[in-house]
């Protein structure tokens, strides 16, 4: 974070990490939230970023982030310079730094929101920064902060609450980094416990995973559907990230070990278990599941996504 900007809860803030945020930062957002899920539903563009400009810069591919980023800024009457690629079309491609580009496009705008394949880079790229906050929409095997935070406003529509509940995480815990950012998220609320279904290849790197449990959740590794609890609040599927693989033949190994399907659903899920996947799926949940009315993944958590962002973009504008 350069020096000239301003730190007032979110006002100027750089978004990097669920870490960052009390309780209290996280219930403020979701009042805001709502607010604009308002705005959101009445197809009626609210002028609160008129004049404001967003640098939406994405060095790895996104359809959900990208695209709600940008349709939370536009919601809001504001615009976005989009740059996606930036390795093939921007100056990246003759070598110009992350640290040169951060500095030039925060010439042009008021914050800048940036995807990069590197765990850190937002954070690299906030300290070149000096006059604008940086949002971090995902970094390598890092972090995803906004997902987290949309996770968890579907989660509290839902229940009502953020503390005593039960959920199972599947899939990729040790490159997922949604995954990583909702467990640092319902950390903060108390009596929480997260059963992370994985293959062994695929758990939460031991240090991470001392860290999450000395942060006060209780987290239950399984290696079996036989081992998920009856009833659990919510189960997160995830997508195993093969791209963070080294080879082909490593992927296939542990690809869609653990499928969500009706047969699952009936042997393990009590009848107000929610179903959540951040996106893109890519054979880990059947299609024959998107039409139980608890299958949130298409539907509300999607759409969180437009609503948290927008939230977000206003309030650490300061609006
Ligand atoms: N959930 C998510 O980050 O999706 P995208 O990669 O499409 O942005």
């Amino acid at each position: 974070m350069g020096s000239n900007k301003t730190i007032n809860n979110f006002k100027g803030k750089d978004i990097l990490s669920l870490d960052q945020f009390s309780i209290t930062d996280i219930s403020h957002l979701f009042q805001v939230t709502k607010k604009m899920r308002e705005i959101g539903r009445r197809a009626k563009p609210s002028n609160l970023l008129k004049g404001n400009i967003v640098t939406l810069i994405f060095y790895e591919p996104s359809s959900r982030t990208f695209g709600s980023f940008g349709a939370a800024v536009k919601q809001l009457g504001g615009a976005t310079i989009d740059v996606q690629d930036p390795q093939h079309f921007s100056s990246v491609s003759k070598g110009e730094t992350l640290e040169d580009t951060i500095r030039v496009f925060e010439s042009y705008c008021d914050v800048i929101v940036i995807r990069h394949p590197a765990m850190g880079t937002a954070a690299k790229a906030a300290k070149a920064a000096e006059f604008v906050p940086i949002i971090n929409a995902g970094d390598g095997i890092g972090e995803h902060p906004t997902q987290a935070l949309l996770d968890m406003f579907t989660i509290y529509e839902k229940f009502g609450k953020l503390n005593n509940l039960t959920g199972v995480m599947a899939g990729d815990m040790l490159n997922g980094r949604t995954v990583h950012s909702l467990i640092r998220g319902l950390s903060k609320y108390k009596n929480n416990t997260l059963y992370l279904l994985s293959p062994d290849e695929l758990k939460l790197d031991k240090p991470d995973f001392t860290k999450f449990k000395n942060s006060g959740i209780k987290l239950i590794e399984i290696a079996s559907t036989g081992d998920m609890p009856k009833n659990a609040n919510f189960w997160y599927w995830t997508r195993v990230q093969k791209e963070r693989f080294k080879s082909l033949k490593e992927y296939g190994k542990v690809k869609n070990r653990f499928v969500l399907n009706n047969k699952l659903i009936k042997e393990r899920a009590g009848k107000d278990t929610i179903f959540m996947h951040p996106l893109p799926r890519v054979g880990e949940i059947l299609e024959e599941v998107d039409l139980n009315p608890n299958a949130v993944y298409l539907r509300s958590e999607v759409r969180n996504g437009m609503y948290v962002r927008m939230a977000l973009i206003s309030l650490v504008l300061g609006k």
